[in-house]
């Protein structure tokens, strides 16, 4: 006897499954790939030994000490601090911009106020004229020659798309840190699981109450616990794609997808840090991934070393879908999948895919603890 049908191993999936196994209900989860963890899912990389994250690189952080307190029941983590650096036309800068960047960039040596009156001052071009695109937009926030030198190519690469035909809306905001500060994130706690990810995913749904099934599509007629079988007769957690579920009724939600292109190189250090972004439009990749980097306290071998180039572009149907578009039609859309959504007795849609919503790790597990707290169990 099932109690619960959970659509999708991802960490909201793994995080509701957990839960309400430990509170004694059986748990069925299945997913379509053929690995649980979702897109933090890594592996070893069989020609060096080292740990590659297969969707992209997964840095976990946050603030939130209910979250904090659950993940560290199923792995330690290490130290790691994210830092992310630049480079553009043939000169590396730090990143997000900050003075370090600015004094670089304008070969000055600016204190803080200096800084910012500098780039007040440059961002006045447009006159409060109200921003028409999204380079204008770029502009408006940081002025030109820091809108052009680090934000305007990286995006054209980001949508393939030149920034003048893309809406003012994409970006709200480009911060800027008037301190010498480069740490990529802001939160209390931040680090990488020290076993590797899939020993913390797997260890999640380590639990005589939870039963996996992989290569398992909930939309297979021809698998047992498909839609048709399953919905009205179990509860279900769905955490896939939300138009899917419904056949795409109001249409196709628009994401950006990503494409990966590993290499192993014949070198001990190839770049020197784990991620360096492209600026340039002449460079076709965003950035490039070195994984050893993301655990130097690793004994890694010190003669090969593994490097993912990193591009992006419109998802087009079949495409893995990893960052919400979020247009105005998309907008419109989701509101009405959102009315269908609550017309689907004890269906519970969560995670990025099932609300189509760009989640960091730390906010999957803090929506999915909270699903379990007021739909699942109260
Ligand atoms: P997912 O992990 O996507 O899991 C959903 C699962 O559902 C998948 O395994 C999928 O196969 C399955 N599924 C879908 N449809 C079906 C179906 N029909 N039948 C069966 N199964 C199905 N977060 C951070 O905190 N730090 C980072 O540095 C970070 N970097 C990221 C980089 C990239 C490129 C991306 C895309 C995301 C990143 N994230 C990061 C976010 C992180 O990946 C998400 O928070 C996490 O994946 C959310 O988990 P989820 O369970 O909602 O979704
Ligand atoms: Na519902």
């Amino acid at each position: 006897m099932t109690d619960l049908v959970v659509v999708g191993t991802g960490l909201f999936g793994l995080t509701v499954a957990e839960r309400m196994a430990e509170q004694g209900r059986k748990v069925l989860m299945i997913d379509r790939r053929d690995h649980l963890g979702g897109n933090a899912y890594s592996e070893t990389d069989p020609a060096t030994g080292i740990e590659v994250h297969r969707y992209g690189a997964h840095l976990f952080h946050t603030s939130n000490e209910r979250v904090w307190e659950y993940v560290n029941r199923f792995t330690a983590f290490t130290s790691y601090v994210h830092r992310v650096y630049t480079t553009h036309r043939g000169e590396v800068f730090p990143m997000p911009i900050n003075l370090g960047t600015i004094n670089q960039f304008f070969r000055s040596a600016h204190g803080p106020d200096a800084a910012r009156a500098l780039v007040r001052e440059q961002a006045a071009e447009l006159e409060g004229r109200r921003p028409a695109n999204l380079d204008e937009q770029g502009v408006s926030l940081i002025g030109r020659p820091l809108y052009e030198a680090f934000i305007q190519g990286y995006t054209a690469k980001q949508w393939q798309t030149d920034p003048r035909e893309l809406p003012a809306s994409i970006i709200s905001r480009l911060p800027v840190r008037y301190t010498y500060d480069n740490r990529y994130f802001n939160d209390t706690h931040e680090g990488l699981p020290t076993g590797g990810y899939t020993a913390w995913l797997e260890r999640m749904a380590d639990h005589p109450n939870i039963e996996v099934r992989l290569s398992t599509d909930f939309f297979d007629d021809a698998q047992p616990v498909n839609k048709k079988a399953v919905v009205g007769q179990v509860p279900v957690v769905y955490t896939g794609p939300v138009d899917r579920y419904f056949d795409d009724a109001e249409g196709s939600l628009s994401w950006r997808t990503l494409d990966f292109e590993r290499e192993v190189l014949p070198v001990g250090d190839f770049q020197g840090t784990p991620v360096m972004n492209y600026a340039d439009t002449e460079v076709p990749y965003t950035r490039i991934l070195e994984f050893r980097h993301f655990h130097p306290e690793r004994e890694y071998t010190s003669d090969k070393t593994v490097i993912v180039r990193e591009y992006s572009r419109f998802a087009e149907r079949g495409d893995e879908p990893y960052y919400p578009v979020n247009t105005p039609a998309d907008r419109e859309r989701l509101k009405r999948y959102r009315e269908l959504m609550a017309g689907e007795r004890d269906v519970h849609f969560g995670g990025r895919l099932g609300t189509y919503q760009y989640l960091d790790m730390h906010m999957a597990i803090g929506s999915a603890l909270s699903m379990v707290d007021n739909q699942l169990t109260s």
